[in-house]
């Protein structure tokens, strides 16, 4: 019985019943079950003998840290640190947890998420839904990970912190909590691309952006640092932010954050008529992301490590992400709509696909469309 047979269970039964609920209820429960078998040491050793085998095609070293695994889970789903000990049971080569602010929120008013199946999309509003950077570095530094983890940290959504060198002292702040805990995290990620926040800072135009990645550098962060980029740019603007990003101490960049055009060809209006506020995920990010990915290849392929995100909903996906320059991939809404087993799934097809175009290892096919 390998993933197919489970996804084919989760997609006839399990949800058809998760889609009878509201999703941040659905969200909620998920939370408090995945926590509970990341408890559970029978648990986590039988879906890691049912789903936790990886390649060797597929193992790789960047910037410095082993990953067995391209597949990791992008930021926005474990917001309050509960699924790091169970998501390497299920095929995960890292995940992200966050994003974290310097201060606590509780999200923005209801509804925080929706889901557009006719689009493969869910509808996101949570505007940092999380509970602070201090709070975070104490559940976190009680344990071990087994998978790289990587920390991702946003402006703290308040009125106050509304002015670019407020919301920079507030990051600052935010990593700073992290770097004096004992949190054996591999990565950071900084978010400049969340539409949801109060206030308007933006990081753009590039020098702004300038301004807070020179904040960063003064920290000299322990970990290396990933910017999570906005899909809703032009090439011209991508590349001149990428142009001061090299500049500064970051390793690489993600690619990218959620779609927010309302009219994007890929979302179905009536779909999108049911929510007066938020942006969408899946598949409608996922032309504009693997656009980005390439641009980024193409320019600054030698100097930035590209982390592709967006719509990956199976293998082939992935492996498109990869051959147009990523040597990561992240997902989220796959997750919801072809299930949990999605990345083992991903993990078991990926060696066929570098095989069958000649590759020996996974390194060898980053780039190659
Ligand atoms: C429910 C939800 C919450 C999200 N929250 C965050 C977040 O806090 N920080 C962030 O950088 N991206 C966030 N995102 C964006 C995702 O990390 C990702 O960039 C985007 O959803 C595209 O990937 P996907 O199509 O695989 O979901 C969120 C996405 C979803 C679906």
């Amino acid at each position: 019985m390998g993933p197919t047979f489970f996804s084919i269970i989760y997609k006839k039964i399990v949800k058809p019943i998760f889609f009878l609920f509201d999703a941040e209820s659905v969200h909620n429960l998920v939370s408090f079950l995945g926590e509970l078998m990341g408890k559970s040491v029978t648990a986590t050793i039988t879906l890691e003998k049912l789903f936790g085998k990886k390649h060797p095609s597929l193992k790789q070293k960047i910037v410095g840290i082993d990953f067995e695994s391209p597949v990791g889970l992008a930021a926005g789903f474990d917001y309050e640190a509960k699924l790091t000990q169970i998501l390497p049971s299920l095929g995960f080569g890292f995940n992200t947890v966050g994003t974290i602010t310097n201060l606590a929120y509780g999200g923005n008013p209801r509804p925080m998420l929706g889901r557009l199946p006719k689009s493969k999309s869910l509808m996101v509003n949570k505007g940092f839904k999380n509970k602070g950077a201090r709070w975070t570095t104490g559940e976190l530094s009680k344990l071990d990970f087994k998978i790289p983890l990587g920390i991702s940290i946003g402006k703290s959504n308040f009125q106050e912190v509304a002015t670019q060198k407020t919301a920079i002292e507030d990051i600052l702040k935010a990593y700073s909590v992290f770097e004096k805990s004992n949190i054996k995290n591999a990565y950071y990620e900084i978010n400049i691309s969340c539409p949801n926040l109060s206030g308007r800072v933006t990081f753009y135009p590039p020098d702004k952006l300038d301004e807070l990645l020179t904040g960063t550098d003064g920290l000299r962060l322990k970990k290396p640092l990933f910017v999570k980029m906005p899909i809703d740019k032009k090439d011209k603007e991508v590349l001149a932010m990428l142009d001061v990003i090299a500049k500064h101490n970051v390793k690489g960049v993600i690619f990218g954050n959620v779609q927010t055009n309302r009219s994007d060809p890929t979302l179905d209006p009536s779909e999108v008529a049911k929510f007066k506020h938020g942006n969408f995920s899946g598949k409608p990010t996922e032309k504009r992301s693997n656009e980005l990915i390439a641009l980024s290849y193409k320019n600054y392929g030698k100097k930035l490590v590209i982390v592709g995100c967006g719509g990956v909903f199976s293998a082939q996906d992935a492996y498109k992400k990869i051959k147009l320059g990523a040597s990561l991939i992240q997902l989220i809404t796959g997750l919801i709509y072809e299930g949990p087993l999605l990345v083992s799934d991903i993990n078991k097809k990926l060696p066929d696909l570098l095989k069958k175009d000649g590759f020996k290892n996974i390194s060898d096919a980053i780039g190659k469309d």
